[in-house]
């Protein structure tokens, strides 16, 4: 079997155009894909909080989702919604979840953000295979490709959670089929809490809600639009339709009290700058509390979020800033409309406040042993790569030491969110410089845009074995900007 054939379909039909795709690649990551359907009107959805999972086992399988008016979305989800459930865990409690695989096609389970041993980390090609049978229609499908650890129908994956509070979320992340699967529905939240998190006066209940945000693009039917082998898209997929939790530029009522917003960019290839609008007077719309890896140290004030793929933001807005009876549209200024909240004047009772001070657990980690560079470009025959190689699972491109603090340094001429497994990191330098307004904190994915050189410095701990470095724009990790490393044992 052919590597290509492995790829997406996409890969095959770049490299038969036989271009020098560079000069195709546009400025920025992504080509917008437009709706058949006709789109609906912002506003008049309401936002959807997801389920929270109850028990521990998670069904994927084809339902009809509720997207569009008058429409129905045939989408694969994790027990038939989008968002999946949410799944809560504690710290330091070990977890399991069950995965059956109901769906015509092979799946994996990666938990984003998780401190997970290998087994259970989602490896592109450790498939769930279709419980009732892979049949004859699915031609990706060919056991001489399968060096992975394959499972039939089901996989127990095991969480240890030895970890701190944080957003988490938990994805389709199959070897080449990344883009489609989660962008038809295979992604959720997994919600990490803890007693230092518990003990801190912050909004909870009604008022911390998870906010997942996805673009997509719908066919006449209302059935999700992704272009499946067309070259153009390889830069990345936008869709022209903005959904939060699953529902198109929803509306929700608050009261003039401070809440939670968790915020994850779950869209395949669009970054977002979110801005308020109107901003409150003074400015500091969000208050920044935690990023990929949980709390901050101390709180950040930010006018705007700017929100790579992959990447949450925890913040605080507190909506008795703006008078009772104020729409405030949360919007892209890089797109269009994303939500709104609407401040309804009834209940101001908020005992919550953000405390100067949120964890002591984000000391900076030592000098490191050594430092490695990974420059993310793109090959002449349109496949991203790193330091000029393709994807090929079982080839490790570094082998840090369990223990060990390394820096890793990335370096590109294109715009990619890059994230690495197993480990959350810090971001010690941007351009050599001081780090950047939205790099502060534990995280697991950094923004980094054209011509940058990033510096992370990441401990590796607790698992040996074999973990991945990629870009998380789902078509360059599709089409191959994807790599291994190995942790080795000391
Ligand atoms: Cu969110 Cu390796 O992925
Ligand atoms: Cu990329």
């Amino acid at each position: 079997m052919k590597r290509r054939a492995l790829l997406g379909a996409g890969a095959a039909a770049v490299a038969a155009t036989g271009l020098g795709w560079s000069l195709l690649t546009p400025k920025r990551p992504g080509k917008l894909l437009r709706s058949r359907a006709p789109l609906p009107k912002p506003f008049e959805a309401r936002l959807a909080v997801p389920p929270v999972l109850n028990g521990d086992e998670i069904v994927q399988r084809e339902a009809d989702l509720r997207i569009l008016p008058g429409l129905t979305t045939r989408a694969w989800t994790y027990n038939g919604s989008f968002p999946g459930p949410t799944v809560v865990t504690r710290s330091g409690r070990a977890a399991t979840v069950t995965h059956r695989n109901q769906l015509p096609e092979p799946v994996v389970v990666h938990l984003h953000g998780g401190h997970t041993p290998p087994g259970s980390d989602g490896y592109p090609i450790d498939e769930i295979l279709p419980e009732h049978g892979p049949g004859g229609a699915h031609p990706h499908h060919d056991m001489a490709a399968m060096s992975g650890d394959t499972s039939m129908g089901s996989r127990v994956y095991r969480y240890p959670m030895t970890q701190r509070a944080a957003t988490l979320w938990y994805h389709d992340h199959r070897m080449g089929f990344t883009g489609p699967a989660v962008y038809r529905g295979l992604a959720g939240f997994h919600l990490v809490r803890d007693d230092e998190e518990d003990a801190l006066p912050l909004p909870r209940g009604e008022r911390e809600l998870p906010l997942m945000l996805t673009d997509r693009a719908f066919e006449a039917d209302g059935s999700f639009r992704y272009p499946v082998g067309d070259a153009a898209y390889m830069n990345g997929v936008l869709g022209d339709v903005v959904l939060v939790n699953g529902r198109p530029w929803p509306v929700h009522d608050v009261d003039p009290a401070r809440y939670r917003l968790r915020f994850l960019n779950a869209s395949n290839a669009r970054r977002y700058r979110l801005e308020l609008d109107p901003q409150p007077p003074g400015g500091d719309a969000f208050v920044q509390i935690g990023s990929d890896g949980g709390l901050l140290r101390r709180p950040i004030g930010h006018d705007a979020l700017v929100i790579a793929p992959a990447e949450r933001f925890d913040v605080v807005v507190d909506f008795s800033r703006w008078r009772p009876g104020t729409e405030v549209r949360l919007v892209d200024r890089d797109g269009g409309d994303v939500m709104r909240f609407d401040v309804k004047g009834s209940r101001r009772d908020d005992d919550s406040t953000v405390p100067a001070q949120l964890s002591r657990t984000a000391e900076p980690l030592p000098p490191p042993v050594r430092t490695r560079t990974f420059r993310f470009n793109q090959g002449s025959d349109g496949t991203w790569r790193i330091n000029d190689l393709e994807y090929r699972p079982g080839r490790a491109l570094a082998r840090p030491r369990l223990g060990d603090v390394e820096h890793w340094r990335f370096v590109t001429d294109f715009h990619h969110p890059i994230h690495l497994h197993l480990n959350h990191f810090q971001v010690v330098s941007r351009n050599a410089q001081a780090i950047g307004a939205y790099d502060h904190g534990w995280k697991d994915t950094v923004d980094l845009r054209a011509s940058e050189a990033v510096e992370v410095a990441v401990r590796f701990t607790d698992y040996p074995g074999t973990f991945m470095l990629h870009c998380h724009n789902l078509e360059h990790e599709d089409m191959a900007m994807m790599a291994d490393f190995v942790v080795e044992p000391p």
